[in-house]
């Protein structure tokens, strides 16, 4: 099932086709897959409702796709390397066949333990192997998966949980990251102590911890899979039949269940992963997001694994035991797709040339980034040093929404410029919406990037609540899904992302919504109010900058800060931890009440010169304090 394109003429040509004739042009991918039962329509959609369905009637099951229909051809290739956090531990590698067996092992497992089709269970797991295998096991009989990041704090996956209403979590004793170690089943007993949906948690054995086991709910992986067949027939689901949830940050205070469905989130990721990557049957391909992440759905788990390929997983950071990693990873296993963050890319460039220049990077013969716009700089540092200037970057943009990536260069097919994330995919259709809604047509323009049609992985729903979603996405403009993102679009017609323009913030490539954070900050009894903004950060890209209203300013500034910034990472974890925090005495209203957060913005970013406009403010003196006190 080679779906890869093989030149520039050839993407003009595809696109075109998929812009004419999408139903007929997914048609002709999506017959390339497994189906137990042909799909009769391949697409009906309305975006008012909204209500979009791909490969209608089909039956199937994702993982029959990533598994089963290898073992005669590639039974023997490998499937997945795992390379270990200490590299002088030994790595993983195991074939499609071994990994077929291991998934329907645990598939098996979970379907012992009461796990039945439509259930929801939440993996809240290390970068270990087991890790594909729970998700791809859930997927096999039915079951939902919801994976939570292993950095979310127990209030997190306790919301989590309870809005998927889980039935089950798979976690282990602890992980680790670089020379740390953090207790995750710890934190799961935490959680539980406020979710009643779960009756059983799986516990994988990583550290020999020997972690509190509630009798009756908690069990070892090891005896779980104990005696188990290594055949488990796979589930049929409909092509609309749910596949995962992944929660992600919107501009409202909580997070919401991304819903994907087993048929075109599986046409989708199989289909870009070829073409972006230009994965090629023998390649190496390593992604080094974490599977919390959409991108670790998607181009770890999910794509390469329909695609045959091999697929490593890393389980360290890219700076211990010192910041080579990555390169000494790459030429350890012979990578020869490399995708990772701008901030990955922007902290190890901080650390000098030296430890990259050590390595050969012979093997990579493609490059890409992910997550947030990539600054000029950082894209020519990784041209130079890692891809000594002869492999394409491809700069993928795309959303937990949107399943699979959107923009993005194809392989070393597509014209290449810095920064930019360049041409729509095949059957992407983006556009460039002014403040009315009206459609800017010409190039060289800026814009809200909307999404005219849909494509297989578009998100269906938010889990729970469809209306959250229809305003989200499909009210701001009519007709079109709405990104979020604002964009540019050169003469050439390429784009690029600046960034979001709803109140969510990108640290790091991981979303949070200012909202989020503020309810977090609210809830200490320090502050009456507060207001969350990104400002420029070197490294993560945008930093958190917290404004914190107190009836009196704290004496002891730091010991408030400190208090604050525990209560963030106890309700969403160390991630959001703002850096900065600023005690003041209000913040700047309209006489409606409406926060001016374009003027916290600009204090933050460090331009108190260009505030703009301050006469519509209740109280045009906070202003000053605010810029005079400023961080
Ligand atoms: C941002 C990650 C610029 C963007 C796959 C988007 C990017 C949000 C890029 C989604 C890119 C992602 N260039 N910005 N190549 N890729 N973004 O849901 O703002 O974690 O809306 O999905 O990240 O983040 P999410």
């Amino acid at each position: 099932m080679d779906l890869r394109i093989k030149s520039f003429d050839e993407y003009k040509e595809k696109y075109k086709q998929s812009v004419d004739n999408p139903d007929g042009f997914w048609d002709q991918i999506a017959r390339s897959f497994i189906w137990r039962m042909p799909y009769h329509t391949v697409c009906e959609w309305n975006f008012e409702q909204p209500d979009v369905k791909w490969f209608l009637g089909g039956k199937l099951n994702i993982t029959e796709n990533c598994l089963d229909r290898h073992l005669e051809q590639r039974g023997n290739k490998l499937a997945l390397i795992w390379e270990p956090n200490d590299p002088k531990e030994r790595f993983v590698r195991w074939t499609y066949r071994e990994l077929y067996e291991k998934v329907c092992e645990f598939a098996n497992a979970l379907k012992a333990q009461g796990i039945q089709k439509g259930d929801r269970v939440v993996v809240y797991m290390p970068m270990i192997p087991e890790l594909t295998v729970a998700v791809l096991a859930c997927a096999r009989i039915g079951a939902v998966h919801s994976v939570v990041f292993a950095g979310f704090s127990a209030m997190a996956i306790a919301d989590r949980v309870n809005d998927a209403q889980a039935k089950m979590i798979i976690t282990a004793d602890g992980l680790n990251r670089g020379a740390k170690q953090v207790p995750l089943k710890r934190v799961v007993d935490e959680a539980l102590t406020h979710c009643s949906s779960v009756n059983k948690v799986i516990v994988y054995n990583c550290l020999d911890w020997s972690p509190n086991m509630a009798p009756g709910r908690d069990l070892w992986w090891h005896d779980a899979v104990n005696g188990m067949a290594k055949e488990c027939p796979a589930e049929e689901m409909d092509s609309e039949d749910m596949l995962f949830i992944l929660y992600t940050s919107g501009s409202t205070g909580k997070p919401k269940g991304v819903v994907h469905t087993h048929g075109g989130y599986m046409v989708y990721t199989a289909y870009t992963f070829q073409n972006v990557f230009q994965y090629e049957e023998s390649d190496i391909y390593w992604c080094t997001a974490d599977v919390g992440w959409i991108t670790g759905h998607s181009y770890i788990v999910y794509g390469p694994l329909l695609s045959g390929a091999t697929t490593l997983m890393f389980e360290g950071v890219p700076t211990w035991p010192d910041p080579g990693r990555f390169w000494q990873v790459c030429d350890k296993h012979s990578v020869n797709q490399f995708y990772t963050a701008p901030t990955a890319i922007r902290a190890l460039m901080a650390c000098g040339d030296d430890h990259v220049l050590s390595y050969s990077l012979d093997s990579i013969k493609v490059l890409g980034t992910v997550g947030e716009p990539i600054n000029v700089e950082a894209w020519r540092w990784y041209h130079i040093h890692v891809g000594k200037e002869r492999c394409p970057i491809v700069d993928t943009w795309w959303q937990t929404e949107t399943g699979g990536i959107m923009i993005s260069g194809l392989g070393n097919l597509s014209p290449m410029n810095p920064a930019h994330a360049g041409y729509p995919l095949p059957g992407i259709q983006p556009v460039l919406l002014d403040q009315e809604g009206n459609e800017i047509v010409e190039n060289g323009v800026e814009g809200y990037l909307c999404i005219k049609h849909p494509w297989p992985s578009i998100l269906r729903t938010t889990y729970g609540d469809h209306e959250r979603c229809r305003v989200t996405y499909f009210s701001h403009y009519q007709g079109h899904y709405f990104t979020g993102d604002g964009a540019k679009r050169d003469e050439n017609g390429m784009y690029r992302i600046i960034g979001r323009v709803d109140d969510v913030i990108n640290v790091s490539g991981h979303r949070f919504g200012t909202a989020e954070i503020e309810n977090a900050i609210n809830s200490n009894k320090i502050a009456v109010e507060s207001a969350v903004v990104g400002y420029p950060h070197d490294i993560k890209g945008q930093g958190i900058y917290a404004y914190v209203v107190c009836e009196n300013i704290p004496e002891d500034q730091e010991v408030a800060r400190a208090e604050i910034i525990e209560t963030v990472v106890e309700h969403i974890g160390k991630i959001a931890k703002p850096e900065k925090i600023q005690f003041v005495s209000g913040l700047p209203k309209t006489r409606s009440g409406k926060i001016m957060r374009r003027i916290l913005r600009k204090v933050a970013e460090g331009e108190p010169d260009k505030l703009g406009d301050t006469s519509t403010l209740l109280d045009p003196q906070i202003v000053e304090e605010i810029v005079s006190g400023a961080l």
